[in-house]
């Protein structure tokens, strides 16, 4: 049997031990923490990972900020308990000021903050400042978009020379702009996430179905220039963050977008995703390092794509897809939940931010708890309606 159809095959069987009484203790386990982290975290927001398995206390200033107000939704969704109600809706103030002031909002991650703020808090509550919220924020990633290249740019100032280029991380930053225009009948929204769309697929994704992190454009002629990492290994490896990201960027972009066909490369890049994950079904950071050649793991990578794998059944984008995210997530509940570790504010151990920059390696981080979370509440709620 080759490597991928063994892995499949493993991660089936073992989602098979998923029951809903699984589902119900761990979905207790995580909301129990974070009520928890809410008493010591107050209105501040938590950093995007921990140090020493706690979260450092900070202000709305970073691009992770959404996942926290995002698990507060999802534990008010769960439980019904008004005070992660209470909570979110104070984080929603701080949500507005951030965009009334632009305070840090010079990047493409205007998408992981409203969704999971504006976004969840409108689909929630039905507050109509919550959809000015999240039409105030299309604005912002809008603004971004550079016709000469049709994309949105990512980091940095607009237009300059060294940051003329897109991430495949954008592709979670999309649904805000479908959104807008579903909530407010304006195309340019959808029509322009649809460009970038188009331009990440031809580009950040090579030939192979793997991923470069970034891809460049030349800022005159706006033609694909080369794919460079940032937060990968090197250029040419395949960041396991990135891999995931794609896994789940496109089944969110294809439910609003419905193309005929389907992205032909998807299945591909879901074969490479799994393809590479060692012995224990948990990827390392990056492809490049290996049970023979270890290295930290991520399992944030591991909650994104189990949670793309869920989108990408509703599509029918992928054979056992459901089945196989079962297994994924069984397998990070077992064995990487902080289950049996109460001092550990995360929900999910061993995640990796930024290996070369020495962030958050072999931590819990804020976006590998929401994921988590998220896919625990998809697998236990069939109707639940998703913030993105
Ligand atoms: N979007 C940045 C990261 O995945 O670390």
């Amino acid at each position: 049997m080759t490597i991928l159809l063994e892995n499949k095959q493993r991660l089936i069987t073992l989602g098979e031990s998923i029951s809903s009484q699984w589902l119900e203790t761990q979905l207790d386990l995580c909301i129990k923490k974070i009520e928890q982290n809410m008493l010591r975290f107050g209105e501040k927001f938590p950093s995007a990972c921990g140090s020493n398995g706690h979260y450092r206390l900070k202000e709305n200033d970073d691009w992770t900020n959404g996942f926290w107000t995002g698990m507060l939704w999802l534990s008010y969704e769960a439980t019904q308990n008004e005070s992660f109600l209470n909570l979110a809706l104070k984080n929603m103030e701080s949500f507005q000021e951030r965009l009334d002031c632009h305070f840090v909002l010079d990047h493409h991650d205007i998408g992981f903050l409203y969704s999971l703020s504006a976004g969840a808090g409108y689909k929630i509550t039905k507050n109509e400042a919550y959809k000015k919220q999240l039409l105030q924020a299309a604005d912002v990633l809008l603004a971004r978009f550079q016709p000469n290249g049709q994309f949105i740019q990512a980091w940095g100032k607009y237009g300059e020379e060294k940051e003329y280029r897109l991430i495949i991380d954008s592709l979670i930053n999309l649904p805000l702009l479908f959104e807008a225009t579903r909530l407010s009948n304006n195309p340019v929204y959808a029509a322009t996430a649809k460009k970038h769309y188009w331009t990440l697929l031809t580009t950040v994704i090579r030939e192979n179905a793997t991923t470069y992190h970034t891809y460049y454009f030349n800022p005159e002629t706006g033609k694909p220039s080369h794919g460079a990492t940032h937060q990968g290994n090197s250029d040419h490896s395949i960041w396991a963050r990135g891999q995931s990201w794609a896994v789940l960027g496109i089944p969110l972009n294809e439910s609003f977008l419905h193309s005929n066909p389907f992205p032909q490369n998807y299945p591909a890049i879901v074969d490479q995703f799994i393809e590479h994950l060692p012995a224990d079904l948990v990827p390392y950071w990056d492809f490049d390092f290996t049970d023979e050649k270890p290295s930290a793991k991520d399992s944030s990578s591991l909650a994104i794509a189990a949670c793309g794998l869920l989108e990408a059944s509703k599509l029918d984008a992928y054979p056992d897809a459901d089945a196989i995210a079962k297994g994924m997530i069984y397998q990070l509940g077992e064995h990487y939940s902080t289950k049996n570790n109460e001092a550990n504010e995360g929900l999910l151990l061993h995640g990796v931010y930024a290996y070369a920059e020495g962030k958050g390696i072999d931590e819990p981080n804020l976006w590998g708890d929401y994921f988590y979370l998220e896919a625990l509440t998809r697998l236990a709620n069939k109707n639940w309606q998703r913030y993105w």
